[in-house]
């Protein structure tokens, strides 16, 4: 039986390389014999400008019950203040269907693109478990005698015991199952208080698992070790607003926003999967979008969803494409989006 996949492409670069990953799509169903049926939905800045509305009430639920995989572009679109409706798209799709693990992978496609000497390929191979639903990304906090010199802005950090636990978890369930040796925790447990909970449960669970070596840096440490010593790391797991970082220094470390893939999850929900790129409007609609992030992101859904040759497949199309020059320009190629996707198609 067929499964069944919802289509968001949002705005701006996400409508974009939502079509290309149409095309791609297309290919794989008719060659390696996947059976998804898709629909699509066309939440985004236009549909909100319009109706005042994001995301209708109940569409959660519907995502819950009838779908398999959510694919998602990007949303942000500067007509909507504040990106109201970003906000209550994204983040409503992750904490909605509580999708606890923001996974990213963050694998140096070819030597030419790291901007690191002396690292190529073999040194640049890390996955960022992310938490996804706590943290301070909750709206929790508020501003108060706002515009005065008494301005007071607070912004409060949710970690609780299950939030962290489950995320930890998966981390080293995921380098077990994956051949990883190391599992490292990034906090800041010497500075905030409440991370000592990170903390504790990560010895906890590293106890569960002698077969992993587990190792705790704080935050800045970390990052300044993923530039030193990216070698050093293999999965790496930590809280949400760290691993929003975190993973944008991983993108760039590994060829930029244009080639960086991420999936939202909870073996519980319905997964997401989204680049981890926005609606890029400086470039959106010129063809200088980079289809990659979102064919990389195709193939992690496809991984999920049980196709893991289609999804093989794709990844090594797009690694020969890059390590061929048959790119966009941000990664020092001259084809546009479209040229990309063909590039890939061939190789497919
Ligand atoms: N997941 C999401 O939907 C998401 C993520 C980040 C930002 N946003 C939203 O997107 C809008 C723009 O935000 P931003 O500019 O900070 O981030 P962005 O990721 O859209 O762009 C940052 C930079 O990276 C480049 N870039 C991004 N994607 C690219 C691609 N596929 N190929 C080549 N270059 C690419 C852009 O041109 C820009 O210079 C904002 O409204 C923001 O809120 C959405």
């Amino acid at each position: 039986m067929a499964q069944k996949i919802a289509l968001i492409p949002g705005d701006g670069a996400g409508i974009e390389v939502m079509k290309e990953a149409e095309r791609v799509l297309d290919r794989v169903q008719a060659k390696f014999g996947v059976a998804l049926e898709r629909e699509s939905f066309d939440f985004g800045a236009e549909r909100y400008l319009k109706t005042g509305v994001a995301m209708p009430p109940g569409q959660l639920e519907v995502f819950r019950k009838d779908f398999d995989a959510i694919l998602f572009g990007a949303v942000g679109d500067p007509r909507v203040p504040g990106q109201v409706h970003a906000r209550e798209i994204l983040l409503g799709l992750r904490f909605g269907l509580d999708l606890y693990v923001n996974f990213r992978p963050c694998r140096l496609l070819d030597d030419r693109l790291s901007p690191l000497k002396g690292k190529g390929k073999k040194e640049i191979d890390f996955v960022v478990f992310r938490e996804n639903t706590e943290g301070q990304y909750n709206g929790l906090g508020g501003v108060f005698k706002k515009g005065t010199a008494d301005e007071l802005a607070i912004c409060e950090e949710i970690n609780t015991r299950k939030g962290v636990e489950r995320l930890i978890r998966a981390g080293f369930a995921w380098a077990k199952a994956n051949g990883r040796k190391r599992v490292t925790l990034g906090d800041k447990s010497n500075a905030i208080g409440a991370h000592e909970l990170w903390l504790r449960t990560f010895k906890e669970v590293a106890a569960e698992y002698p077969m992993l070596e587990a190792t705790h840096l704080y935050i800045d440490a970390l990052a300044m070790q993923l530039v030193l010593k990216p070698e050093d790391f293999d999965v790496i797991v930590t809280t949400n607003l760290f691993g929003d970082i975190l993973t944008d220094l991983g993108a760039g470390l590994t060829g930029g926003l244009g080639i960086a893939p991420s999936a939202s999850l909870n073996p519980e929900s319905t997964p997401l999967f989204e680049p981890v790129h926005g609606s890029a409007p400086d470039i959106a609609g010129k063809g200088l979008v980079n289809p990659m992030a979102m064919f990389l992101t195709t193939a992690l859904m496809l991984k999920e969803l049980g196709y893991d040759v289609a999804a093989l497949a794709l990844e090594k199309a797009v690694e020969h494409c890059v390590a061929a020059g048959e790119t966009t320009r941000d990664l020092g190629g001259s084809k546009s989006t479209s040229q990309v996707t063909d590039a890939v198609l061939a190789r497919l």
